[in-house]
């Protein structure tokens, strides 16, 4: 059944190949009876035609309702809660984080994704989801542990797995039953067998745990849509039974399931995440090089996409990767290479790249237009990608730092992140409302992210706004036939630049 589903899925993404995902999203519905599901509904929207496509399945016999704790109310954790209740599962969040909990009690989210508040606010009212800090309430007669905590970097590139360490803690401490355990966390290879230990060393006698890893893949600005439209489901475990359980709970989703066992789960997650990486270094490479050959990158991305064997996705040029995931997984794959003794050196030069690239703008800058110091800049774009307030190793808040070190004086856009910008940079910048305040009266503009917001902004608002219309797109916003007809000096990634002979007041 999972992949009679999965296949009609498949066909229809390919039958509609240019819809984003999140606008699809319309509305997702599913009927529960007591405490099993046999179908559920999901609602789309195309955004194209406006029509909405209602497609309902039911499921071969029924899927019992879980009652689960999600340990980590943050991206990964928030999410796959709101999810499992809006497909029948009965869910409570739990967080150290007292005042995180208080708001998400009232249904307040505590950061942007799209669609999240509406799924919260639902859920809430049909008292499928709750939220608490009580290790209690969270872990008494649950007999399903998801672990969503952080694994930051240490300063060395290894993964700090204190939250890990202390949540295992807290569910051995507290359990009162057997459970299985289900980490979502990216952990280190290893780290499952590490936690069932430390979980084990706090249990009571006579209850047993089990453990599964369930490697996340969502992305942020997209994930409610990730989690319900899955690529696939990978499920490492040494119990098959613990397997077959968490095969079950994700059933509804009808996605394709992998199983596997615990290592080989905990290596698929980073080894996925350093390869998506090394696309988007390989791209800018191949960018940097377009630029020298008179070739233009987009359409070069366009015709490699178009081979099924490499694919469009992570393809696109810009001023490189950043992310609360990237930067920290790459580095953790090279540490637990290094602890083997082994080298993963083109994953070095991933990082490399991507570093050299997040300077790039600055360097295209500072060669065309001279030292920046003192200028007027405006700066569009602080989220490391669109539709996320997440600010984490965004390459838009490295470039606003090396900005900073030119001298230049700066103004942000951006769409959502500005709070979160303003907590680590504070006031080293000024901050606008609107794209054209930030715009008003500068000599020069970058574009960090590419919100639809910004790539829809006109281009001829530049000329009328700005001191002098020069502008630097990291993310290739606009097509260059456009630019040529307005009188914007236009410098990009991969493409040749379009001069109209600006040049600041000096
Ligand atoms: N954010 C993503 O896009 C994404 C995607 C895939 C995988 N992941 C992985 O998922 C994990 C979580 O990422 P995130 O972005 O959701 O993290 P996050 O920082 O947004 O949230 C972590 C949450 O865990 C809570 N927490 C910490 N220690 C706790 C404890 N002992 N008990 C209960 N709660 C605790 C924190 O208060 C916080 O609310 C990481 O390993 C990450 O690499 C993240």
């Amino acid at each position: 059944m999972i992949f009679t589903v999965n296949t009609f899925f498949t066909l229809l993404i390919k039958t509609l190949p240019s819809i984003k995902p999140l606008k699809w999203i319309n509305h997702f519905q599913q009927k529960t009876c007591c405490s099993t599901f046999n179908s559920f509904t999901i609602y789309l929207g195309h955004p194209q035609t406006e029509q909405s496509m209602n497609m309902s399945y039911k499921m071969k016999g029924n899927v019992t309702m879980k009652k689960i704790t999600i340990v980590g109310t943050g991206h990964v954790g928030l999410v796959t809660g709101v999810c499992f209740a809006e497909i029948g599962h009965q869910v409570t969040c739990y967080d150290i984080n007292a005042e995180r909990i208080e708001q998400l009690q009232k249904g307040i989210c505590p950061f942007f994704e799209p669609e999240l508040d509406r799924l919260l606010e639902s859920n809430l009212n049909k008292g499928r989801v709750s939220f608490t800090n009580n290790e209690q309430e969270a872990f008494q007669h649950v007999e399903i542990i998801y672990v969503t905590v952080g694994t930051p970097p240490l300063a060395d590139g290894s993964v700090d797995l204190q939250y890990i360490k202390e949540a295992a803690r807290i569910i051995g401490e507290n359990i009162t039953n057997d459970s299985i355990v289900v980490t979502k966390s990216t952990v280190p290879i290893g780290t499952n067998k590490q936690i069932k230990a430390i979980i084990e060393s706090f249990l009571s006698e006579g209850i047993k745990v089990d453990i599964v890893s369930n490697p996340e893949f969502l992305r942020e600005g997209s994930a409610i849509y990730d989690t319900l439209q899955a690529d696939r489901i990978i499920i490492g475990a040494e119990s098959a039974i613990a397997a077959r359980v968490v095969e079950e709970i994700n059933k509804p989703f009808n996605r394709p399931i992998f199983k596997t066992d615990l290592n080989s789960a905990e290596m698929i997650k980073y080894a996925a995440n350093a390869f998506l990486a090394a696309k988007i270094s390989f791209i800018n490479e191949v960018a940097n090089i377009c630029e020298e050959v008179e070739a233009n990158i987009e359409d070069v991305s366009f015709g490699m996409g178009l081979d099924s064997r490499i694919g469009n996705h992570h393809l696109k040029a810009g001023i490189g990767y950043g992310g609360s995931c990237f930067p920290k997984d790459i580095k953790a794959l090279l540490d637990i290479a290094s602890q083997h003794l082994k080298s993963f050196d083109m994953l070095k030069t991933v990082i490399d790249v991507n570093n050299k690239q997040q300077h790039l703008l600055i360097d295209k800058a500072i060669q065309q237009y001279g030292s920046l110091k003192g200028k007027n800049v405006a700066l569009l774009g602080l989220a490391f990608k669109p539709n996320t307030d997440d600010i984490r190793e965004s390459s838009a808040i490295t470039l606003a730092r090396h900005l900073i070190d030119e001298g230049a004086v700066i103004t942000a856009y951006d769409p959502k992140a500005i709070e979160k910008t303003k907590q680590v940079l504070g006031n080293q910048i000024q901050y606008a409302s609107t794209i054209e305040s930030a715009l008003t009266e500068k000599e020069m503009a970058f574009i960090a992210t590419d919100w639809d917001e910004i790539k829809d902004f006109q281009l001829g608002r530049y000329e009328e706004l700005m001191k002098t219309p020069i502008l630097l797109d990291g993310r290739n916003c606009y097509p260059l036939k456009e630019v040529k007809n307005y009188g914007i000096d236009y410098i990009s990634i991969g493409r040749h630049a379009v001069l109209k002979g600006n040049a600041f007041d000096r």
